[in-house]
């Protein structure tokens, strides 16, 4: 039988040089007692000569492993690791064998160490000790760790605190940093170590950024475990701000501002900018309607189409939008049906160039289709956007009646986009009461196909081009429905 005390500093290596004898002497793991020198046995371990024959190899997996699981605190890491060795060197796949019950336990062991090494990174608190006349300043802390991390974790804080002298106490190992060197000696009780000047200042930090309405006391623990704050002096306040924390979350609650959420607010925004009316210089209408970028129609279109006529024409005609040969020309109605209009209206002696002639919308909006341009009808939004500009036309030219042609400047001048047909014919109004007589579009009339119905609304049409010339010539008296 053989036995071996693996020392409490350097455990990793000794382990490693004792595995290695014991393996190359083929000594198996029931033929070796192995201890950590805090049973009372340890003390008269003794080893036999052991004679070395062949020289082995083991996967650097194992040996990673193995350099971390030596600070495990089970009594029976040494003799777990030699035992798993033994079963590598005949079949050195076991390591990536996860259905291997003892892998995993040291696999879980590795994990815990590491896990404990993280919590000493993040939770010792230095404290200066430094001699007035000490070239170099000195700290000390206070730790205990549940394993015994403080060897492998050590060179964490050579890097972090390297111009500095400094050790960590915990009861089993002390690590001393001293003019640039790290050694190790046995540990000690808790010393006294002095208040720290930065201390309040670090407890006003974890107090500032505790956050009482999201306090998770389960995730905080698990995250900075209790066993720790006796030794953090920010810890002294965990108790008192989770006692505050539903009181505190109500009055954050209650302070705070109701902000719309980001959707309402773009809505209201929206709603702004098309509610918002144009009065600027009645001179300057033409330049603001030709640089309007309100809604996205301006991007595709060639221009924007301003309305044209006299002034003060008693007569408005608005249209849906300019179409493919208004945009080309900038000028509304000069297409198939602004030719039609014409057409009609002459019939009934209803003088276009005495009407100011103008569309809903003042942009085309359309599809293309190979070489051509189809036109498609704007939204309410699009309508609603440009809305403005046909209310400063109207407070410009002061029109006794306004014609809408089809159902988009029905709609943009009276608010209702109701049907067209049940409507056509009557006088409705805008919102500051002006008349408005409701028509058929000239478009309409051009896409019918059937003869019947193309004469129908012809005539239709024509009936009411015929109600306003009695209209404008005071034959017609109307009580607009406001
Ligand atoms: N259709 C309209 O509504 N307006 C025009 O300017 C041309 C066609």
């Amino acid at each position: 039988m053989h036995s071996a005390v693996i020392p409490k500093i350097g455990s990793a290596e000794a382990w490693r040089n004792t595995a290695r004898d014991f393996l190359s002497a083929g000594v198996p793991p029931h033929q070796i007692v192995w201890g950590d020198g805090t049973a009372p046995n340890d003390l008269f371990a003794q080893s036999m000569e052991l004679a070395p024959t062949a020289r082995i190899t083991v996967p650097r997996s194992f040996v990673t492993m193995a350099n971390t699981v030596v600070w495990h605190s089970d009594p029976e890491r040494f003799a777990r690791l030699y035992a798993y060795l033994w079963r590598l060197k005949d079949a050195p796949h076991l390591m990536s064998d996860r259905g291997d019950a003892d892998l995993s336990r040291l696999r879980l062991m590795e994990k815990n160490v590491r896990r404990c090494q993280h919590k000493m990174k993040a939770f010792v608190r230095f404290r200066e000790i430094s001699h007035p006349d000490a070239a170099r300043r000195s700290f000390a802390a206070w730790f205990e760790p549940t394993y015994n991390t403080v060897e492998p974790t050590a060179d964490f804080f050579v890097r972090r605190f390297g111009d500095m002298d400094w050790r960590i106490i915990t009861p089993d190992v002390t690590a001393i940093f001293e003019n640039r060197k790290l050694s190790f000696a046995e540990g000690q009780d808790k010393p006294t170590l002095p208040d720290d000047a930065s201390e309040q200042l670090w407890i006003t930090y974890f107090r500032n950024i505790f956050n009482p309405a999201r306090l998770m006391v389960k995730a905080m623990q698990s995250e900075m475990p209790k066993k720790y704050w006796k030794n953090m002096p920010e810890a002294a306040s965990i108790p008192q701000m989770i006692a505050d924390a539903p009181a505190r979350a109500r009055a954050m609650a209650d302070a705070a501002p109701s902000l719309a959420p980001a959707r309402t607010a773009k809505l209201q925004a929206q709603l702004a900018a098309h509610q918002s009316a144009w009065n600027g210089p009645r001179d300057a209408l033409p330049a603001a309607i030709r640089s309007c970028t309100r809604c996205p129609l301006h991007c595709n279109a060639t221009q924007a189409v301003l309305g044209e006529g006299p002034d003060h024409a008693p007569l408005m005609i608005v249209g849906e939008q300019p179409g493919d040969h208004e945009d080309l020309a900038g000028r509304p109605f000069v297409g198939p049906a602004g030719q039609l209009f014409d057409q009609i209206a002459g019939e009934v002696h209803l003088d276009r160039t005495q009407a100011y002639v103008t569309n809903a919308v003042k942009h085309f909006k359309f599809t293309p289709r190979g070489k051509r341009r189809i036109h498609q009808r704007p939204n309410r939004s699009e309508i609603e956007h440009c809305r403005p500009w046909m209310s400063a036309e109207i407070a410009q030219i002061k029109p006794k009646l306004i014609v809408a042609m089809g159902v988009t400047a029905a709609e943009a001048l009276t608010g209702s986009g109701e049907k067209l047909l049940a409507r056509r014919g009557g006088i409705e109004a805008t919102s500051d009461g002006t008349p408005v007589l409701i028509t058929l579009h000239p478009s309409y009339l051009l896409r019918l196909t059937d003869p019947q119905a193309k004469a129908d609304a012809r005539s239709s049409f024509r009936q009411d081009l015929q109600k306003v010339t009695e209209f404008l010539s005071q034959r017609v008296v109307v009580y607009p429905q406001i």
